[in-house]
């Protein structure tokens, strides 16, 4: 058997299952840092926080229905994971991703990441 002949077709196999990671990529967003001078930002707190009262109290906050969204424990996340959990939503988490820019969702994480954070 020749094995080089099989070559072609396994480089057209490769790039057909390396394909969709390639055509999803654009769609993500722009890789976020959260530096601690942005967590830290008094303007970023305030924008957040005011989001935070407005979309995700009812769910999240303490005077909320009981069962309806996990407590939140920002000592055990790290910014990313709420960015990513914020942005994409799972299983009942809505996604914000179409309802907040990018900066908005960012500001909600340096919010809920901060010693100011009450839920
Ligand atoms: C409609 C109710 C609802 C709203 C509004 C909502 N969430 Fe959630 N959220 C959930 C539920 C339910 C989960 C649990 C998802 C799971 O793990 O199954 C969750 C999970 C999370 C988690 C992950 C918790 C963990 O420990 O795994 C974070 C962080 C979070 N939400 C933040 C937010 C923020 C910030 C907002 C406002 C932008 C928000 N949520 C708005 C229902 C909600």
């Amino acid at each position: 058997m020749n094995f080089t002949g099989l070559m072609p077709g396994i480089l057209l196999a490769l790039s057909i299952i390396t394909l969709p990671t390639i055509a999803t990529a654009g769609d993500e967003d722009p890789v976020v840092e959260f530096t601690p001078d942005y967590l830290a930002d008094d303007a970023n707190l305030e924008q957040g926080k005011a989001l935070w009262e407005k979309q995700c109290r009812h769910c999240h906050g303490s005077a909320a229905y009981p069962g309806k969204a996990p407590k939140l424990k920002p000592y055990i996340y790290k910014p990313k994971f709420v960015y990513k959990r914020v942005t994409d939503g799972f299983r009942k988490m809505p996604a914000w991703k179409d309802v907040f820019s990018q900066e908005e969702r960012m500001a909600i994480v340096a919010y809920v990441m901060s010693s100011q954070f009450a839920p």
